[in-house]
């Protein structure tokens, strides 16, 4: 047995494959996560991008982050959830493994830009450009988040 396919034999795995709604009720929850997280990154990723540039970059970032983290904490758990049902079969799917290596790059990117750029935003807050590096962040965040959802949806045909 590899260890996939012991992953499966998990009561919860089990659950999640013979309940008739377990696996659409975690999969809404999974759905509702990633658009709230995805939404939130992209509302900020625009305005670094100069869309809204009268709006304090620090102000929205401080209303957006705790919807992105809190998104996580729905994301996560689901996609677990989902993930042990059919290991098996996701472990072995193109798509999954590039899904995975795309959101630890999403948040390398977020990580850089934080710790960056953004440390410095008070010299671009508002009707400012925002420097180059941060740009480059925001539309690299905004590619690889429609990569994971690409990713994410292509999972049931590959
Ligand atoms: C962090 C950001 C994430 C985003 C944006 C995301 C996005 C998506 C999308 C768009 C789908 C397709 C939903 C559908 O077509 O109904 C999906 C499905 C799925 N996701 Fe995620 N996901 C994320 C994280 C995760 C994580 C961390 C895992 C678990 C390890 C995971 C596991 C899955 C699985 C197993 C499915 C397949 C559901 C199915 O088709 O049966 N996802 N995800």
């Amino acid at each position: 047995m590899t260890p996939a396919q012991g992953i499966e034999t998990l009561a919860l795995a089990v659950s999640m494959r013979q309940s008739l709604w377990l696996y659409p009720i975690v999969e809404i929850v999974h759905i509702t996560g990633f658009v709230t997280l995805v939404g939130s990154v992209a509302m900020l990723d625009l305005r670094v991008l100069g869309v809204s540039k009268s709006l304090s970059v620090r102000a929205l970032a401080r209303h957006l982050l705790p919807w992105t983290l809190g998104a996580l904490l729905l994301i996560v758990p689901s996609g677990l959830l989902m993930f042990i049902a059919h290991a098996g079969d996701f472990i072995d799917n193109p798509a999954f493994r590039l899904k995975m290596v795309l959101i630890i790059f999403a948040g390398l990117n977020a990580i850089a830009f934080h710790r960056g750029p953004f440390a410095r935003a008070a010299d671009w807050d508002t009707c400012r450009a925002a420097p180059p590096g941060a740009r480059l962040s925001a539309a690299a965040s905004l590619l690889i988040w429609v990569g994971v959802i690409s990713c994410g949806r292509l999972l049931a045909y590959l």
